[in-house]
């Protein structure tokens, strides 16, 4: 074979999944798919693909697909990724994972039994500027990591999606929805978290059900600490930022600024350094191409299924502390 052929179903986050997905020399797109009709004429008319259809299934039962992207809302992850496993598919699937701990659980199985690849596309693992603070906490730069804040400000008054979806109570938890993004971060930079107390509260947005500004304090299975803050009903603007406090420096930033402040004991410990960088460049193009680069070599992706489900499950503890005003330790096996 070629190339790889990749499918993308659900064309809006899946529009930038479409404009990226030739990006690797490996991969080609060769189908595209959304409910709307207008939507699929609206990237056909952009870049003609060979498969355009309304009805997933087709995708499904094309032979020159190999990985599909799956960018629909979320309640429709479980069901989508588990069809296209059996039809034999590699599956890079849009964050959340699932709305659920057991729906993440099911998908976690289904690709173990079919020894495909699952990836879920949390896209903050490939700005450069959070994998540049990545590489130091596993370097040694920063020294041992005792502390980490991460957040995701983003104000969802006016993007409800197509069909109010964000705003049902049954289709999307707005901390595991839009929450995972800090959530995973923090996790990605600190390791595995054994127990959160949270609190939340809700001033934002009154058509949203659930609580919209939620902060998670955590205690991480390394012996650091974390605040995780998650808000939807913001009046400031996006974005997605971090702090890593270490024994021999801090770094913070985001992903929207172009600089990021960074602090070391051996040059000098009470000024921060204003250092340059990108903004969001490339990212999603790296995550399609980090994708197909595991299924050529047949590698684990940054983000499986099992990373995917413990992110989830960290946000339903907190979520559940919150209920209860207790910690709760989180689940971590899959
Ligand atoms: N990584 C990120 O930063 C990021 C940003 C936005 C959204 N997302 C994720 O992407 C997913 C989609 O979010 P969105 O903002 O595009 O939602 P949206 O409601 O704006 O768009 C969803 C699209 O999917 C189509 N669709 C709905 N059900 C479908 C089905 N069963 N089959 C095929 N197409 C279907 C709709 O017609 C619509 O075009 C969500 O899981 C969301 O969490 C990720």
């Amino acid at each position: 074979m070629d190339q790889l052929g990749i499918a993308v179903i659900g064309l809006h986050m899946g529009y930038g999944h479409f404009r990226q997905a030739n990006s690797h020399p490996g991969a080609r797109l060769v189908a595209v798919c959304d409910i709307n009709p207008a939507e699929v004429e609206r990237v056909q008319a952009e870049f003609p693909v060979p498969l355009a259809t309304t009805d997933y299934q087709e995708v499904l039962a094309c032979p020159d697909v190999h990985i599909v992207s799956i960018t629909t809302p979320d309640h429709y992850h479980l069901e989508q990724t588990l069809a296209a496993f059996e039809a034999g598919k590699h599956v890079l699937v849009e964050k959340p994972m699932a709305r659920t701990v057991d729906e993440c659980e099911q998908m976690v199985n289904a690709a173990r039994k079919c020894n495909k690849k699952l990836m879920v596309a949390h896209v903050c693992r490939f700005y450069s500027f959070f994998q540049q603070c990545k590489q130091w906490t596993t370097d040694g730069t920063l020294g041992e990591i005792y502390h980490v804040e991460t957040s995701y400000i983003h104000n969802y008054e006016e993007i409800p999606g197509h069909d109010g979806w964000r705003f049902d109570p049954e289709k999307r938890h707005f901390l595991i929805g839009g929450g995972c993004h800090a959530i995973d971060l923090a996790r990605w930079l600190c390791g595995d978290v054994d127990e959160v107390s949270c609190y939340s509260n809700h001033y934002g947005i009154p058509v949203q059900q659930y609580d919209d500004h939620w902060i998670i304090n955590c205690k991480f299975k390394s012996g650091a600490v974390g605040r995780i803050l998650a808000s939807d009903g913001c009046q400031r603007p996006y974005n997605i930022d971090c702090q890593v406090w270490g024994t021999l420096g801090t770094v913070e930033g985001d992903n929207t600024s172009d600089t990021f402040k960074l602090c070391l004991r051996h040059v000098d410990r009470h000024r921060w350094l204003t250092v340059p960088k990108e903004t969001m460049a490339k990212a999603i193009a790296n995550e399609i191409g980090h994708f197909v680069d595991c299924v050529i070599n047949d590698t684990t992706p940054l983000i499986d299924g099992v990373d995917g489900a413990k992110t989830v499950a960290t946000g339903w503890a907190a979520i559940e502390s919150s209920r209860t005003g207790l910690p709760v330790k989180v689940r971590n096996e899959f």
